[in-house]
């Protein structure tokens, strides 16, 4: 049971009117203020550099306390769906279930907007993309579409992809918002983050009233395999119209950007390396292995998932033969990112365009 709603039916008409008002308010306030308190300069900032940001207690934790609730007891009634990978394969569709990891649209379905109050006022509150807006104007985002999420644990979990792609739909940044109480380091469920070539991979837990901010085209990332009983989290995907789209150059000056000196033959490749279309197929290649283990631990053995590792392993093979020429130079930023001590200033000065 809601609350609020339970004091309020025992009240005159005109009482139970103002009793929901003030309930509503109540948690809009919590939410918009959340979003307008913690979307500082200095997030934004981080966002832009670095392709991800990380925000704590974005909410109060009764408010985070109360979406949780909602997602359990839309869980719990059977009103989700399993998520699938979408396998695309010689212009055929199928879809493939992943393990225990059920979803629910918010956005698109008044349903289910009409089950969760807290998750709605989130959904009608725009406090996030005007406020990104504020301090990262070249984004324009102008729409929001949120997605909730439980993992029912037994080891549920995201292969490695990339939530979008320019050429698919308008989404720029994402925004993943965790309600998990009870979570523990035993738990798994980290969301691992792939920043190359800045770092080595990157595993944030999943822990309540988190969230996080990371590039929807560029940010390659996975979920590692969830023990928890029930995993919660929304997804926020924050667009532009698509009329508005553009292609955003790599750097942020042409061709390069004066804080990166492409002093010698190598530094000019992976200044080539790095341009976005041409990075995400890097990334392709150098997580090879993992990518493909992930392909097999998210979803149950069927003869789809077969095909799905196969063809990510030919993909690979593509890649590869089309990089030939810049194996050394990948091998290389590999090296660098897995040995985080070795020092390589220049490369980390290299203002890759994550938006
Ligand atoms: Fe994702």
């Amino acid at each position: 049971m809601i609350r609020g709603f339970v004091s309020a039916n025992t009240k005159s008409p005109h009482n139970i009117f103002s009793g929901l008002l003030k309930f509503e308010a109540r948690w809009y306030c919590s939410i918009s203020f959340g979003f307008k308190d913690k979307i500082s300069p200095e997030l934004c900032d981080n966002l832009q550099r670095n392709g991800y940001a990380v925000v704590d207690e974005i909410f109060e934790k009764v408010t985070i306390q109360q979406i949780r609730e909602e997602v359990l007891n839309m869980y719990n009634g059977s009103h989700m769906h399993k998520n699938c990978t979408h396998l695309v394969n010689n212009a055929t569709k199928r879809l493939v279930e992943k393990h225990h990891i059920h979803e629910a649209e918010l956005t698109l379905d008044h349903n289910i907007q009409s089950m969760a109050p807290v998750c709605s006022q989130l959904n009608n509150d725009r406090s996030l993309p005007v406020m990104l807006n504020l301090f990262m104007p070249k984004l324009t985002l102008e729409s929001q579409a949120i997605k909730l999420q439980v993992n029912s644990g037994g080891g549920g979990c995201f292969p490695c992809h990339f939530d979008s792609d320019e050429q698919v739909d308008g989404r720029k940044v994402t925004a993943i918002i965790y309600a998990n109480p009870m979570w523990q380091p035993g738990d798994g469920g980290q969301l691992r983050l792939y920043p190359f070539p800045y770092s080595a991979p990157i595993d944030i837990e999943p822990v309540s009233g988190r969230m996080v901010l990371f590039s929807s085209t560029r940010m390659l990332h996975r979920v590692l395999p969830s023990a928890a009983t029930q995993r919660v989290c929304l997804t926020v995907w924050l667009s532009q119209l698509r009329s508005r789209q553009r292609g955003s150059p790599l750097f942020a000056g042409s061709p390069l950007s004066s804080t990166f000196s492409a002093d010698s033959d190598q530094t000019k490749q992976i200044a080539s390396l790095m341009q976005p279309h041409i990075r995400n197929h890097v990334l392709k290649m150098v997580y090879a292995q993992e990518w493909a283990e992930s392909i097999e631990l998210s979803h149950p053995y069927t003869l789809e998932r077969d095909g799905m590792v196969e063809q990510h392993w030919r993909e690979v093979e593509m890649i590869r033969k089309a990089l030939k020429s810049c194996e050394p130079t990948i091998q290389y930023l590999e090296d660098v990112c897995k040995n985080s001590h070795e020092s390589m200033p220049n490369l980390h000065k290299l203002p890759i365009s994550w938006f």
